[in-house]
């Protein structure tokens, strides 16, 4: 986190309650306003901070007692125990889509993502995963795919990457001058999703910086396919980066939208293959299981799920599991929810 980013959700905070309870009441030191002091301060703070966190925990599923209670704890340390009870208190009366919430909720999520992040995963859903669904969708010529907390949208590219080869060995696309498009007849759709305003815009943008340990870290040789490179407006870019954007032949199937996994009804319906992947740890196993089932929701029967190997199934009532080389794949049966 920027320490730009901490200044302005403390400025935004200290606005909010400005025009809450009246600038001159507000912003008035602790000690001018109540004889409370060191220990008893600390222990209001702690206590403020369990409410917030209990806040979050409610309405974006992200649980307490982690990385990102210290997150929190480190945020509003320097705020007056007054201006901290009363924002906590106008923040508990607002929903989720309140801005307050949306910037405390950019300064807590972990962005982190790359493409092909998982090449064994993403080798099984390219070999076994993808044939078995392809020839299963013949009859409406259609492959429908969410990756649900996208992130900066490598994931999605991803997707929209493996897809398109994936019907090209199945004969229902073709390559002509290194772009591949499906065959007359068959769509690709392909959705992002997250709760981050800013990895949306990133994921939008499609274009990303070749630094360090950033998104192109794990990229295998032949995945630079679907990247151009880019020139950069001074100003825009970081010296001695390269900039590489998403070519159109793949950008044009891609779509990102804002949307929270804790909603009971996904956006989309009829979903041929949905990742959700390195969310769903953040989650206690009561928040997992009702995402899992807004998942299965949004499913056709002999649709994929993958969540990656550190996440239990836990609406098994809808799923059948498999495991491959990848990890485990669930498959949406017919059970209706
Ligand atoms: C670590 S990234 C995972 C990105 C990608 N799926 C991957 O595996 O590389 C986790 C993402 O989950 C998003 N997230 C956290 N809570 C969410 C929620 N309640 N609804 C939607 N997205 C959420 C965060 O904003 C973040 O971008």
């Amino acid at each position: 986190m920027s320490n730009n980013n901490v200044n302005d959700l403390i400025a935004q905070m200290q606005a909010a309650v400005k025009s809450a309870v009246g600038a001159s009441q507000a912003m008035r030191p602790l000690q001018a306003h109540s004889p409370t002091t060191g220990a008893h301060q600390s222990n209001d703070q702690a206590g403020l901070i369990n409410q917030l966190m209990l806040g979050v925990e409610s309405r974006f599923g992200i649980k307490s007692g982690s990385l990102v209670e210290r997150k929190l704890a480190r945020i509003l340390k320097d705020m007056p125990v007054n201006v901290l009870r009363d924002w906590v208190s106008s923040m508990t009366t607002c929903t989720s889509e309140h801005a307050e919430w949306q910037s405390l909720v950019e300064n807590l999520t972990v962005h982190e993502t790359y493409f092909c992040r998982d090449p064994d995963l993403m080798e099984m859903v390219t070999n076994d995963v993808l044939p078995s669904l392809i020839a299963s969708r013949e009859s409406h010529q259609q492959l429908q795919v969410w990756s649900a907390a996208s992130s900066t949208g490598e994931e999605v590219y991803d997707l929209a990457y493996i897809c398109l080869k994936g019907l090209m060995q199945a004969g229902k696309a073709s390559q002509t001058d290194g772009r591949i498009a499906p065959t007359k007849g068959w769509g690709l759709y392909v959705l992002g999703t997250d709760i981050s305003n800013q990895a949306l815009r990133t994921a939008r943008e499609g274009v990303y910086g070749d630094l360090g340990m950033g998104s192109f870290r794990n990229l295998p040789a032949h995945w630079r396919a679907m990247f151009e490179t880019v020139e950069m407006p001074s100003g825009g870019a970081m010296q001695g980066v390269n900039y590489f954007r998403i070519r159109d032949w793949v950008r044009q199937f891609v779509r990102f939208e804002r949307f929270n996994l804790m909603n009971t009804r996904p956006p989309v319906s009829g979903m041929d293959l949905i990742f959700c992947r390195n969310v769903l740890i953040y989650f206690d196993d009561a928040v997992k299981l009702a995402v899992q089932k807004m998942l299965a929701r949004a499913m056709s029967p002999g649709g994929v799920l993958i969540m990656g190997a550190s996440v239990q199934l836990l609406a098994t009532d809808y799923f059948d599991s498999h495991l491959g080389r990848g990890g485990p794949w669930y498959v949406r049966n017919k059970v209706p929810l």
